[in-house]
């Protein structure tokens, strides 16, 4: 248990890296809280015009979820690589450093899934990508992503890793409650639409 517990800390503490926040104020863009959906992830980041800036951001809120789950994986194994994956959506949701108002999981989430079993992260990112061609929305491709991908990991990996996608996709929806709204009243903005408005 203290070997879970580590992987669970060592992974919130990693996944409260709040690097879109990081790069969009290296970047001179200002507080990104302030900025569109006021959500510090890759999409969000995308709403300044910087497409490299949005991309690093996704590529370092999945690379921070996949390298706590690798380190723990192979250090203390499958239970311990779960539980690193589990703690850094955790800290990228609610980091402490910003009064826990994180952001809402998918890059890191595809970062962990990765790591944990790349089948189950390929699947994951197929889906994202097969519904942002149909529908243009970001939140509403993550949402069926998440959603879809606790039966894919059952199918592909077993019942650990889809018990840990029904936790990632719990926190998602949770996370993306006003998305939701917005869905349900359409007015969600579109990929690459930018929106003055935080909400
Ligand atoms: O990655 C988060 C995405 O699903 C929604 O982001 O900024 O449109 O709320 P945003």
């Amino acid at each position: 248990p203290l070997l879970l517990i580590l992987s669970l800390v060592g992974g919130y503490l990693l996944g409260s890296i709040p690097f879109g926040l990081v790069l969009t104020r290296l970047g001179g863009y200002g507080d990104i809280r302030k900025i569109g959906s006021g959500n510090i992830g890759a999409t969000n980041v995308l709403r300044t015009g910087n497409k490299p800036l949005a991309l690093a951001t996704l590529l370092l809120d999945s690379g921070k979820g996949a390298i706590a789950t690798l380190i723990a994986l192979y250090l203390a194994g499958t239970e311990a690589g779960i539980a690193a994956a589990a703690g850094s959506m955790l800290g990228h949701s609610f980091p402490v450093w910003l009064g826990f108002k994180g952001g809402k999981g998918v890059a890191t989430s595809l970062g962990v899934l990765l790591a944990i079993s790349w089948p189950v992260g390929l699947a994951a990112c197929g889906t994202w990508l097969l519904a942002a061609a149909l529908f243009r929305i970001s939140s509403l491709s993550a949402l069926i992503a998440v959603g879809a991908s606790p039966v894919v990991a059952w199918f592909l990996a077993g019942p650990a890793v889809a018990g840990l996608c029904l936790f990632i996709a719990a926190l998602v929806y949770i996370r993306h409650k006003d998305n939701i709204a917005r869905l349900l009243n359409g007015t969600e903005p579109k990929i690459g639409a930018k929106k003055k408005d935080a909400a």
